[in-house]
């Protein structure tokens, strides 16, 4: 197991981002590979060393709503849906699309005119985010289009040697990554489901909201792509109730009971429950696809709650 990041290293991690370093760190959805937007240098070495395309932007992270100012501005009319969302769910998992300021790099938000912001609630990311002198842009941590990273290890494996240096600040609590709203619209609508669920939004806005995940007629968030958030190993999601016809090394991403004659077999959350099933899911899945197999199979879960979020990233990632 790796060492928990200390004041030091905080203060470390700091100093390399201050530089125009790139440094993987904590957050409470997953790891974010993070770079001062104060160096677009840095920011140009997050899309090498990911693989990503340089279409596709990266959200702003803030130690604090006080800072939003330099990047965002918040349209009069999202005024009210700005104030409400972020007092119940800032600092968490919860991005939002606001016109962008000049000082943004066009690198940061591939030249679009607006800009994901968020405040993230790990402590670790909190310290770090107050040190270092200028908002910091981060993407999952992960080679572009896989399966995003909820622990210190999946980041060295994944990045090892192509990042300054991996923060490690344990397990991700919620383990999929952040909800992203739009504010730059007439209507707040739902871009990507993540750690904030739909229910909860609207019952902070107290109407419902859109949710524009899946639509093919525009591709705003790549996160929209078909193929995204996928392990090497081919996944099928079983239909409910449907038991395997596959021959080979299969494996099974199981909801909430175990099955036998499965090579391997995760479940999600034998209590049932949502929440612990997002926590759990890409380490499951990072697991299952370290073994060789020929095939991961998974159960389907119920689409509320975390479920939206959850059912969003395995649909992308059968999708290869
Ligand atoms: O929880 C999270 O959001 C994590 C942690 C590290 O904060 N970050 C994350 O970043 O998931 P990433 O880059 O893997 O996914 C961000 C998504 C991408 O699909 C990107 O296209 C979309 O957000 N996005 C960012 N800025 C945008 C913008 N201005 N307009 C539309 N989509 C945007
Ligand atoms: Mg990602």
């Amino acid at each position: 197991a790796r060492r928990m990041g200390t004041e030091a290293d905080i203060e470390r991690a700091a100093r390399i981002l201050n530089e125009g370093g790139i440094v993987a760190f904590p957050t409470e959805t997953v790891y974010g590979l993070g770079a001062s937007i104060a160096h677009p240098e840095a920011v140009a070495r997050i899309f090498e060393a990911k693989e990503r395309p340089f279409f596709d932007p990266l959200i702003v992270h803030l130690g604090s709503v006080g800072s939003l100012d330099r990047v965002a501005r918040i349209p009069e009319r999202s005024k009210e849906a700005f104030d409400s969302l972020t007092q119940a769910f800032w600092p968490g998992p919860l991005t939002l699309l606001l016109p962008k300021r000049d000082g943004v790099p066009d690198l940061v938000t591939s030249g679009l005119p607006t800009v994901g912001v968020r405040v993230p609630a790990h402590s670790l990311a909190r310290r770090l985010l107050s040190i270092v002198h200028a908002p910091v842009c981060a993407p999952s941590a992960n080679r572009f289009g896989r399966l995003s990273p909820t622990l210190a290890d999946h980041v060295a494996r994944d990045l090892g040697t192509r990042v300054d240096f991996i923060l490690d600040g344990g397990p991700c609590e919620v383990g999929v990554e952040s909800t992203i709203v739009t504010l730059a619209e007439d209507e707040p609508k739902i871009l990507r489901p993540g750690g904030v669920s739909r229910e909860d939004i609207e019952r902070v806005l107290g109407k419902s909201i859109e949710v524009r995940a899946d639509s093919s007629e525009q591709i705003q968030a790549p996160g929209q792509l078909a193929s995204h958030y996928a392990p090497r190993t081919p996944l099928r999601i079983l239909r409910p109730g449907e038991s395997s016809q596959a021959r080979g090394r299969i494996g099974l991403l199981a909801w909430s009971k175990p099955r036998t004659g499965y090579e391997a077999c995760e479940v999600l959350s034998t209590a049932g429950d949502l929440r612990e099933a997002a926590t759990r899911l890409f380490a499951a899945l990072h697991t299952l696809d370290r073994m060789g197999l020929d095939l991961i199979e998974v159960e389907p879960v119920p689409e509320r709650g975390l479920g939206l979020a959850i059912m969003n990233r395995l649909r992308k990632a059968s999708h290869g």
